[in-house]
């Protein structure tokens, strides 16, 4: 229980640097996308992300300034200027452009991150192709299904990613060619493929972006449903409108700025706020190779002297669980500015920020679909803790009863909406339109979740309105992970849900009955997790499985998730009129 910080007030003077808004109120009350439109550069009315994130600053006092800071896994650091950005992703637009990728194309990445899977898709968005990056611990089965859902052409890896692709490449008929990123790694690849480093030899460092309109395909990010594969959630260049002003109105962004944004470009946060958000301001930004580790990440910090620092709940509940006196032996005093987003961040969470590094810690709201933040709690505003924040100005979010009218009573649950029209919203589900259509309702996009608005207009999140799955901020559709529990020949059917969890939000545990002629063992069930492993990979797969005699299921076969997560929590099974006669 959070006592004593009903609400965290700020004074301007108090904070580290003054902030992008200094009114919130007017700001809203004044707010013009046109306005912000015209602070990019954009010819004609052209507008290309990878020119407003990179090229444009290359050719303008920017060219010297530092882009990113790249540090390895193993502590290797390499640093690029705006100017060197624009000379790499000129090199793989070029090589890309040999390698057949045109206009339209989609490009997909399975790779680590390193510093050329950042050249690789700024490359992709200079040929006015469309880049989709995917998450490197995924298994064979959730790659191949993206791959397949929206026809890729190419696929860019690495040498240590490769058998999974290689596992699944005859499935994939629109794939084309597989370009292997061979430059830091010297393990040898087949020879059907296209070694990165030989497509990039000769390479002129001059390109002419390709002429992209707003409404031109860029980015494509998938997201689970409940049912069904998943979806391709399909960004335009527009998109970097939006990633612009949220960079500068919410994460705050000054020109001395040292950001870091601990999210993987196989997530949208990755791209949005790894990628697009920071370069669209011209802010320099680290990169870190590496996975979680409390010490590693405040050295981190104190090495690069990072001021910004965007991060998820999950890892704020692991670095409290290390403790804010951990935090306190590293001199993390360049931090001025600390956000968290992706899932609920407990108001626990923000206090916890003040003891560890004096600094709230500010959390805010979106989805793949919205593109960028859409609720957010600002420099200048009251932190309510537990609340996600206030709209971002000229955006519409409201709470919508079932017939998709606006609820006006304050702290009434209900649907979270937002009126359509800002520039990121995704254009379409990749070959799944009316998927997309039946996203809107009496002119709302309707999010999937729950939530309540206060009487001073802040956001509350209440819960998933579907089935899905938030384990570590990252989304897992269960439809997903039961498809790969039944290819188990000893599964007969399987049902999954979200089991809450202190860290993770919740783990993802599966509800099985087994085939005839199989019995329960340990042997067993250790044989069915491997099996989802290799298949899902380690961030899709079950954490738990339990054998059940039968499955609940409506009385049209749908397994009724709902009821097995009543009977894990032990709560009231609610309605089950519907439930199947045995
Ligand atoms: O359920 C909400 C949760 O994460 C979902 C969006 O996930 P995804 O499409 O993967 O986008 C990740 C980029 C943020 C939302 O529908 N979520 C996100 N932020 C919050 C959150 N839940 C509670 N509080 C948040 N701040």
């Amino acid at each position: 229980m959070v006592t004593g910080y009903d609400e965290i007030g700020k004074n301007i003077a108090d904070l580290k640097a003054s902030p992008n808004i200094n009114d919130y109120k007017s700001e809203v009350a004044s707010w013009s996308w046109e306005n912000i439109w015209n602070e990019l550069d954009t010819p004609n009315g052209l507008i290309n992300q990878a020119h407003e994130c990179i090229d444009r600053h290359a050719d303008g006092d920017r060219a010297q300034k530092l882009a990113m800071i790249w540090n390895s896994s193993n502590g290797i650091v390499e640093e690029y200027t705006f100017a060197d950005l624009k000379k790499e992703t000129n090199i793989v637009a070029n090589a890309f452009r040999k390698a057949g990728i045109n206009k339209g194309d989609r490009v997909f990445f399975l790779s680590d991150r390193i510093p050329e899977l950042y050249f690789g898709v700024f490359g992709t968005l200079k040929l006015g192709a469309i880049a989709a990056p995917l998450f490197s611990a995924f298994g064979p089965e959730p790659i191949k299904e993206r791959v397949q859902r929206a026809d890729g052409k190419v696929i860019v890896t690495t040498p240590k990613l490769l058998a999974k692709v290689n596992e699944i490449r005859s499935e994939l008929p629109s794939l084309e060619s597989v370009i292997v990123i061979d430059t830091r790694d010297d393990e040898p690849i087949a020879d059907e493929d296209l070694a990165w480093s030989e497509l990039c030899e000769g390479m002129s460092e001059n390109f002419t972006i390709e002429s992209t309109g707003a409404e031109d395909w860029s980015i494509m990010h998938f997201t689970s449903g409940t049912t069904g594969l998943p979806k391709g959630a399909a960004h335009v260049h527009n998109t970097v409108v939006s990633h612009y002003a949220t960079g500068k109105y919410v994460l705050d962004f000054q020109e001395d700025d040292i950001y870091w944004c601990t999210a993987d470009p196989g997530w949208v946060t990755g791209t949005s706020y790894g990628m697009f958000a920071p370069w669209s301001n011209g802010v320099t930004q680290v990169i870190d190779e590496g996975g979680f580790g409390a010490n590693r990440w405040y050295e981190i910090i104190q090495k690069f002297n990072v001021t910004v620092w965007y991060t998820a709940p999950t890892a704020i509940r692991l670095l409290m669980k290390a403790g804010a006196e951990r935090a306190r032996r590293y001199d993390l005093s360049t931090l001025r500015y600390v956000m968290s987003v992706g899932e609920p961040l407990n108001p626990e969470g923000v206090v916890w920020g003040l003891e560890a590094f004096d600094l709230p810690i500010h959390d805010n709201w979106w989805q793949t679909e919205t593109g960028a933040i859409m609720i957010a709690n600002y420099p200048i505003l009251p932190i309510r803790p537990g609340s996600m924040g206030k709209p971002f100005p000229g955006v519409y979010p409201a709470i919508i009863d079932d017939e998709g009218t606006e609820i006006e009573e304050p702290m009434v649950e209900g649907q979270l909406a937002v009126r359509p029209g800002w520039p990121s919203m995704f254009r379409t589900y990749w070959n799944d339109q009316e998927r997309y259509d039946s996203r809107f309702k009496n002119g709302w996009y309707l999010t999937g979740d729950k939530a309540k608005k206060d009487a001073d207009g802040y956001f509350w999140f209440v819960g998933r309105d579907d089935d899905v799955i938030n384990t570590a901020g990252h989304l897992v559709s269960p439809f997903e992970v039961e498809s790969a529990l039944i290819e188990h020949q000893a599964v007969a059917e399987a049902g999954v849900i979200g089991k809450p969890d202190d860290l993770a939000m919740e783990v993802v545990k599966a509800f099985i009955t087994l085939n005839e002629n199989f019995d329960e063992s340990p042997e067993l069930l250790r044989d069915i997790n491997n099996h989802c492993r290799t298949r899902l990979g380690p961030a899709v797969a079950p954490r738990d499985i339990e054998v059940i005699e039968i499955l609940p299921k409506t009385r049209s076969g749908k397994i009724m998730r709902r009821l097995l997560k009543a009977r894990e929590l032990g709560l009231p099974e609610g309605d089950t009129s519907t439930l199947e006669d045995d």
